[in-house]
C-alpha cells in the first residue's frame, strides 16, 4: 500500500504501516474468540474508553459470540495542567449498573498505564463480578499499570502510532491501518 498517496493523511507521510487492515482484522477476530471462551456465564458489559477505543471496540464486539452490553467511559486526568497528576475524573459515567456484572474495559493502547490504573481502582469499587482489561496495543513500558492486560492484541513498538482509533492531535483516527508517524 502506498501510504504517502493516502488522501486521509493531510499530505503527511507516515514512516511505515505497522499493522495492516488485514492483520488487525485477523487479530481482533482471535481476541473475540478468546473473550467468548473466557466468559461462559453471567452478564458481560464491554466498556470502551473514549475516544481511542471506538473503532477497535466496534469491531471486537461483533466477534464476541455471547450476549453482552456496550457502554463507554470518558475519562479526564487533571492536575497542574502540565503533567498528569494521576488523578482521573469521569466526564461520562456508564449509566448501567456495574455490580455483579463481568466488566471488560477496552483501551486502544497502554503507554504509561496511569489512566487505566486509576480507572480500574474506580471501577473495582463498584463491585463487579469480574474486571479485566482488553487493549489492542501495549508498549510494555508501563511503569504505573498495577493491573495485568488480560486480553492483548499486539505488543507495540515504542513509536508514536496513529490510525484505527489512535490520534495525533485528533487527526488520523479514521485510518483503517495503524502507522508510525515520522
Ligand atoms: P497512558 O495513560 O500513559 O497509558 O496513556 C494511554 C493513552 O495515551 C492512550 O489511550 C492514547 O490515547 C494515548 N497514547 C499513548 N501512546 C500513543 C500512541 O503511540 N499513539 C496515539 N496515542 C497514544
Ligand atoms: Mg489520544
Amino acid at each position: 500500500m502506498s501510504t504517502t498517496a493516502d488522501p486521509r493523511l493531510l499530505g503527511r507521510a507516515v514512516r511505515r504501516v505497522v499493522y495492516t487492515k488485514e492483520a488487525i482484522a485477523q487479530r481482533v477476530q482471535e481476541l473475540g474468540d478468546e473473550i467468548t471462551a473466557a466468559y461462559s456465564d453471567g452478564e458481560l458489559l464491554v466498556l470502551g474508553l473514549l475516544k481511542g477505543s471506538f473503532i477497535f471496540l466496534s469491531d471486537l464486539v461483533r466477534d464476541i459470540r455471547r450476549p453482552l452490553q456496550v457502554d463507554f467511559l470518558v475519562a479526564s486526568s487533571y492536575g497542574d495542567g502540565t503533567e498528569s497528576s494521576g488523578n482521573v475524573r469521569l466526564l461520562y459515567d456508564p449509566e448501567t449498573e456495574l455490580e455483579g456484572k463481568h466488566i471488560l474495559l477496552v483501551e486502544d493502547i497502554v503507554d504509561t498505564g496511569r489512566t487505566l490504573s486509576r480507572l480500574m481502582d474506580l471501577l473495582r469499587a463498584r463491585n463487579p463480578r469480574s474486571l479485566e482489561i482488553c487493549a489492542l496495543l501495549h508498549k510494555h513500558i508501563a511503569t504505573e499499570l498495577r493491573y495485568p492486560t488480560r486480553f492483548l492484541g499486539f505488543d507495540a513498538p515504542n513509536e508514536f502510532l496513529v490510525g484505527y482509533g489512535l490520534d495525533h492531535a485528533e487527526n488520523f483516527r479514521h485510518l483503517p491501518y495503524i502507522a508510525s508517524l515520522q
